[in-house]
């Protein structure tokens, strides 16, 4: 077959989704890209701290790529397979050689190397930084490259159009159906794959860091159509955020990286302004705790830590909130040099809190940030390397034959918690890495070629979104869908993150119930035909009851506690029972999800304890 006559659809302008559309446009693949929003406004360009790989001047420390994965494992409490994560760290040193080519403007060290930054879980400087925006360096970058792809035709961008829902012929994956979100069209494409990299689900938990279009929307519907979802029941928390009305605003773990300190005041009763408060009067919980890794302990650890500090009453001013302190090192190092690597971050909190943080400590408390879990994707081991085989079109692919997942969106890598700075690297190689996989499979292991796919086929899917939108314009009923989603995400924030008991896991599942039936009383309050966001939330808001439910069920089965997944009432990690991945999937007769199992490959190291060097201490 000759190269460029197959296509692929590409669902998601992040990283992901950009660099494998650039890996298939090298290849010769023609690209439909379909992005919910500009790509250049992906979620990815809110990462801020930093992308992990060994470089040279990391070897020299003592450290190497082997490490980055021993890390990453544990950091995942060992419910990641570990092929894939091998493979990914190998390739991370080749991938930040690449973005730096394509010109992400790395923080330099005098010298002139790359510098690196301490993150979560290392104690090696093994990240790589621009500035504290470096998700939107990464991101422009390859927005440049994939430009380049489009003025020569070979892939073709769909932004503000939404995926509906996969085609399937023959139960095998060849194209989609998807509205474009100005005049509301709805209408099919072919393809010879199809590629979700379309972000996590932090709106099933209402306030998040995540952006509004991470409804984990594009997932639910591939498992509603068949696709198995991994893990659903872990969810990251990370420990440094803004609250906010609206949404929660991240602080990057680069601050913690860079030497920025959590502490509270050791008496509860102590209502002074931080900057009053001497240093023997501040409690350094996480340093006193871990006194090897200390402010940069992995997420779980930090974030719990937090929690509890603040449920034991010690949190500022009484409430959940601690300070993160920088000016230590505004005095080591000065204030411009401070700037120079976290200026993003600072900007964010003056501006919405309203004070310098490098003046006085900022105030922050943890919140939902990550998707550990996602569409459930296969991979071939090589046996000689322990990574995975090159090409070898399984790799990333769902149960669905053609239908594969990159990014968040996929359960890869991260396992129950994910390190800091790993969500990048992740990204960027499921794509680089993935996209020779999905074009072998699109030129030599699909059984049907799109294009031989009868119209009706397509037809029908039309006809079903056409009908189900038809459908949610004419209800007439008296449920508001932005207070039923705001409702579940309060109950999903307080019942199923930082600590889950079985009672409370199984009252939210109760009122998931009562959540799908409300839905069918839903009112829109646009029922216009042109730029509805009120139609295309509301459809997605039944997606994520769908998600949410999947969510509770994995974490109230789950009855040990392992990375994000805390259960005071089965407070260790039982490997004999549970160091396996979980497995939902939706039932359509019943509208429900079922949970089931299956084993991780932990062929190349032997899980662990996981205890950072905790030792007891006290206020
Ligand atoms: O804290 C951060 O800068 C976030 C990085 C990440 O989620 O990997």
């Amino acid at each position: 077959m000759a190269v460029g006559t197959k296509r692929v659809i590409v669902i998601g302008g992040g990283l992901a989704g950009l660099s494998c559309t650039i890996k298939l446009a090298e290849e010769g693949v023609d690209v439909d890209l379909f992005s919910m929003v500009p790509v250049k406004r992906s979620h990815s360009v809110c990462a801020q701290g930093g992308i992990n790989a060994c470089n040279e001047i990391a070897r020299q420390q003592g450290f190497s790529e082997w490490m980055h994965f021993d890390e990453t494992v544990l950091g995942g409490d060992f419910l990641a397979d570990q092929p894939p994560v091998l493979e990914m760290c190998n390739w991370g040193p080749k991938i930040i050689d690449l973005l730096d080519r394509m010109g992400v403007p790395f923080n330099r060290t005098p010298e002139g190397q790359r510098d690196l930054r301490l993150f979560g879980g290392s104690l090696f400087k093994r990240t790589f930084f621009a500035g504290a925006t470096t998700g939107q360096q990464l991101l422009y970058a390859l927005d440049e490259q994939t430009r380049r792809w489009e003025a020569d035709g070979r892939v073709t961008k769909y932004e503000f159009w939404e995926f509906l829902w996969p085609v399937l012929h023959e139960g095998q994956c060849v194209g989609i159906v998807a509205q474009d979100m100005r005049t509301m069209q709805i209408r099919s494409f072919r393809a010879d794959a199809v590629v979700v990299a379309s972000g996590g689900n932090g709106l099933l938990f209402g306030k998040s860091t995540m952006s509004v279009v991470c409804t984990g929307g594009a997932a639910s519907r591939c498992m509603q159509a068949g696709a198995k979802y991994a893990n659903p029941e872990m969810m990251q928390v990370h420990p440094t955020a803004i609250p906010g009305e609206d949404k929660c605003r991240l602080i990057s773990e680069s601050a913690r990286g860079e030497g920025g300190r959590v502490w509270v005041p050791r008496s509860k009763a102590d209502v002074r302004n931080p900057n009053d408060i001497p240093e023997a009067e501040r409690y350094y919980f996480l340093e006193e705790k871990y006194p090897k890794y200390g402010n940069i302990v992995p997420r779980d650890i930090a974030t719990r830590e937090i929690f509890h500090i603040c449920q034991e009453g010690y949190g500022v001013g009484g409430g959940n909130m601690v300070y993160l302190d920088l000016r230590d090192k505004v005095r080591e190092i000065g204030r411009e040099a401070v700037l120079k690597k976290l200026e993003g971050i600072l900007e964010i909190y003056e501006k919405f809190v309203g004070a310098d943080p490098l003046h006085e400590p900022m105030k922050i408390f943890p919140a939902v940030h990550y998707t550990m879990g996602g569409l459930w994707t296969g991979f071939t081991k090589d046996e000689k390397s322990g990574g995975l085989k090159k090409g070898d079109p399984k790799n990333m692919m769902t149960n669905i034959p053609g239908l594969y997942a990159m990014g968040e969106a996929s359960s890869g890598y991260h396992g129950a918690n994910r390190l800091g700075a790993n969500s990048l690297l992740s990204c960027i190689f499921d794509g680089l890495f993935g996209g020779s996989c999905v074009k072998n499979y699109a030129f030599d292991a699909a059984k049907v070629a799109a294009a031989d796919v009868p119209q009706a086929t397509f037809d029908a899917v039309v006809q079903q979104e056409e009908t189900r939108a038809r459908k949610l314009i004419e209800n007439k009923g008296d449920e508001n869908p932005y207070e039923l989603w705001m409702e579940m995400g309060k109950l999903m924030t307080d019942n199923c993150t930082v600590v889950r008991y079985n009672d409370r896991l199984t009252k939210t599942i109760e009122a998931c119930q009562g959540w799908k039936l409300r839905y069918q009383n839903i009112r829109l309050s646009d029922t216009s035909n042109w730029t509805n966001q009120n139609l295309a939330f509301t459809r997605v808001l039944r997606d994520m009851i769908i998600l949410s439910e999947a969510v509770l069920k994995g974490a109230l089965a789950r009855n040990e506690s392992r990375g994000a997944h805390y259960k005071p009432d089965f407070p260790e990690r039982d490997d004999a029972n549970f160091l396996k991945t979980t497995i939902a999937t939706y039932d359509p007769a019943a509208n429900t999800t079922n949970i089931t199992y299956e084993s991780v490959d932990t062929t190349l190291v032997t899980p662990r304890a996981r205890t950072y060097g905790k030792v007891e201490t006290k206020a």
